[in-house]
């Protein structure tokens, strides 16, 4: 039963640091390492098109959505739809389908972020001749030591998450947000001026419209939900942290646009440096399929030959800066997967935050111990609770919002700090939007898919 007094739960100090917050949630390896790779993978431009659109019809109205279930409630997602569901026992499976699958992509998530430390120290090793080192950390199949990172890395998220709303969350975000943009320019400039970036960058915006089919919308649809951190309750729990005053239009607007941004910005960095690598002889194609090599391969193999290949303190700096500026992007990330259990811990059964955090930091820990021996687990934990989960949770908030809540109730909510929403355009279109166009196409999109797994 909920315990706290919603005062003490805690509020974003600024409009600046809540925005710069769920940024932060928004932007990590989903932009810098996800988005790429798609792109790569999908028909260059043409992905990049299904994605912002993605982004901007389905997540963007999502987003507003969970923010004003978030700010009407003060709870963490459970409590939230309990508060809303007018004693209806189902209304709440939405709240513990999303904190299900918060822990379960915080158990990859970790390992993933933890090789991204283990690369700033294989750059090291390498520059400084280590070579048996490097390879030690470099080599992404040794459970021991990806247990050893990823631990590292779920601790530093459980100390921001202890930290509290303001002290942790905003304050890391705000320190860090600044100094990942500033990372991300410094390394795109100087790869332009490197062979072979003009190539990649051409490559980038060639749209190839050949690749769009059934699976190519999942994986758009699946990446919109996971780069701006939708569908599972993060940002009903971000904002249930927003005073009455915040504008949540805008600040969603200024969220979705920042992270597509990043995103359209990160690929600007990876692709070039792709064919920076092949300049220097890095085969960056699959020799069977004849694709362009990419996720794990293209961060963890292609990247690391390339900041090689420029050599000396040059290619030192340009490989510990882009591990550094992954590591730091997937921090700000993975306190708002924690955040979101931790919460419902918190509200719903009582703890202090710290106790809360380390406990569920802990159990989820041992679930990524587990994947750090079994990598296979990841594109498994990708497909249910990324690529299916998320879209099926956010489907499930627009029809709770739409059906049930009732439109004319968040607009009610979204009025505070939004004086006249309620009877501006914008309203109209969004009622139209959760009720029918986006959960539609979500539906679509998720059942063709799952018709495809059963008839295969
Ligand atoms: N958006 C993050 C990324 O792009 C990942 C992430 C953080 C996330 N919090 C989330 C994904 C909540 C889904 C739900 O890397």
């Amino acid at each position: 039963m909920a315990t706290t007094d919603p005062k003490h739960r805690g509020t974003w100090n600024s409009k600046i640091g809540f925005i710069l917050a769920a940024a932060g949630s928004a932007v990590g390896l989903g932009n810098i390492w996800g988005f790429p790779t798609q792109v790569a993978d999908n028909g260059g431009a043409a992905f990049i098109l299904i994605y912002l659109i993605c982004c901007f019809i389905i997540g963007f109205p999502v987003m507003v959505a969970e923010l004003t279930i978030g700010r009407k409630t003060q709870k963490n997602p459970v409590g939230a739809f309990k508060a809303l569901s007018n004693g209806n026992p189902f209304v709440p499976l939405i709240g513990y389908w999303g904190v299900l699958c918060g822990v379960m992509i915080l158990s990859f998530y970790v390992v993933i972020s933890g090789w991204t430390l283990a690369y700033v120290f294989e750059e090291l090793f390498y520059f400084f001749n280590y070579d048996a080192a490097a390879a030690y950390v470099g080599d992404l199949g040794n459970g021991v030591k990806n247990s050893i990172f990823t631990l590292f890395f779920m601790i530093l998220t459980v100390l921001v998450v202890t930290g509290g709303v303001s002290k942790g969350i905003e304050r890391a975000t705000k320190l860090l947000m600044p100094v990942l943009i500033g990372i991300l320019l410094i390394l795109i400039v100087y790869i332009f001026t490197l062979e072979g970036a003009r190539e990649g960058i051409v490559m980038y915006f060639r749209p190839d419209f050949s690749t769009i089919n059934p699976d190519l919308l999942l994986s758009a649809m699946g990446q919109a939900f996971f780069s701006l951190s939708l569908g599972m309750g993060a940002l009903i729990t971000y904002g249930s942290y927003l005073n009455k005053n915040q504008n949540i239009v805008e600040s969603a607007a200024y969220v979705t646009i920042f992270d597509v941004g990043i995103a359209v910005i990160a690929g600007l960095l990876v692709i070039p440096a792709m064919y920076v690598a092949q300049a220097g002889g890095v085969n960056i194609m699959d020799p069977v399929t004849g694709a362009l090599h990419s996720s794990t391969t293209l961060v963890f193999d292609v990247l690391p030959e390339m900041f090689h290949n420029v050599g000396g303190l040059i290619g030192l700096l340009l490989g510990v800066t882009f591990f550094l500026l992954l590591g730091l992007a997937a921090l700000t990330s993975s306190i708002s997967l924690l955040e979101v259990p931790v919460s419902y811990v918190i509200d719903e059964h009582g703890l202090k935050r710290k106790k809360a955090a380390w406990i569920v930091g802990g159990l989820v820990g041992i679930v990524s111990v587990v994947v750090s021996f079994e990598l296979g687990l990841i594109d498994i934990f990708v497909s249910i609770f990324n690529e299916v989960g998320l879209p099926l949770g956010g489907l499930m908030i627009c029809l709770f919002l739409g059906y049930f809540w009732k439109g004319e109730n968040a607009l009610l909510e979204m009025e505070n700090g939004n004086e006249g929403v309620s009877n501006s355009s914008f309203s109209k279109i969004w009622i139209i939007f959760i009720k029918f166009i986006s959960p539609i196409l979500i539906a679509i999109v998720l059942f063709t898919t799952i018709w495809g797994l059963i008839k295969s």
